[in-house]
């Protein structure tokens, strides 16, 4: 394995979808290969477990069946395009990894820990992202931004409760694994979130580059 495995994480609103770009645009100014997915997705087969996981309607999906949908999509993301392209050299963004499931299906849905960690060693091994950027902002901010968006997805509709204990798992990890972690206030105005990103750029590289 010699790319670089970056995840964006945070919860709904937080502006991952659009410093995505700014940071792979960054990155490929430096002549750096930069490969730009999302979970759930980033296949087609993958997308349609997204479809699954996000559309809303009258029978209440599961817990476990949303926790084993999760994984199910990201088993065929890293075999088709996460672990290619990390093979071939490439820094990988991805928007959204495990650290979502930890959040949501976790802290959110009330699933357990161990249970989560589990399925991540069977469907990941032993990769982990090298870096993670948390998106971290109020929720009703989050909310707010979420909604103006338009029509709302099965998690957004999820109530206050669910994402105060999102922001909160978020933020948890950050605090245990400082060294894999880089928190972004992403209240702040996106100019300020870029230059936030920007004055990641050197460590990134170094990453990289090692
Ligand atoms: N720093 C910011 N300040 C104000 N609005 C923002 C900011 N970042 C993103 N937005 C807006 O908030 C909405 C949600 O952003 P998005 O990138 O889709 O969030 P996410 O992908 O994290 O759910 C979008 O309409 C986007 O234009
Ligand atoms: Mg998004």
């Amino acid at each position: 394995m010699t790319g670089l495995f970056i995840t964006l994480e945070g919860p709904e609103g937080a502006g991952k979808s659009t410093n995505r770009e700014y940071l792979a645009e960054r990155l490929r100014a430096e002549g750096i290969e930069v490969l730009l997915t999302r979970e759930p997705g980033g296949t087609p087969l993958a997308e349609k477990i997204r479809e699954v996981l996000l559309a809303t309607g009258d029978e209440v999906m599961d817990p476990d069946t949303e926790l084993l949908l999760v994984f199910a999509a990201r088993a065929q993301h890293l075999a088709q395009v996460i672990r290619p392209a990390l093979a071939r050299g490439a820094v990988v963004i991805c928007d959204r990894f495990t650290d979502s499931t930890y959040a949501y299906q976790g802290a959110g849905r009330g699933l357990s820990l161990e249970r989560i960690a589990t399925l991540e060693t069977f469907v990941q091994g032993d990769l982990r992202p090298h870096l993670t950027l948390v998106f971290d902002l109020p929720v009703d901010v989050g909310l707010a931004r979420a909604s103006a968006r338009g029509r709302l997805d099965r998690f957004e509709l999820e109530g206050r409760a669910f994402f105060e204990a999102v922001r909160a798992a978020y933020l948890q990890r950050a605090a245990a694994a400082p060294s894999r972690y880089c928190l972004l206030d992403a209240a702040q105005p996106l100019k300020q979130v870029q230059q936030a990103i920007d004055a990641l750029l050197p460590k990134l590289l170094e990453l990289y580059r090692g």
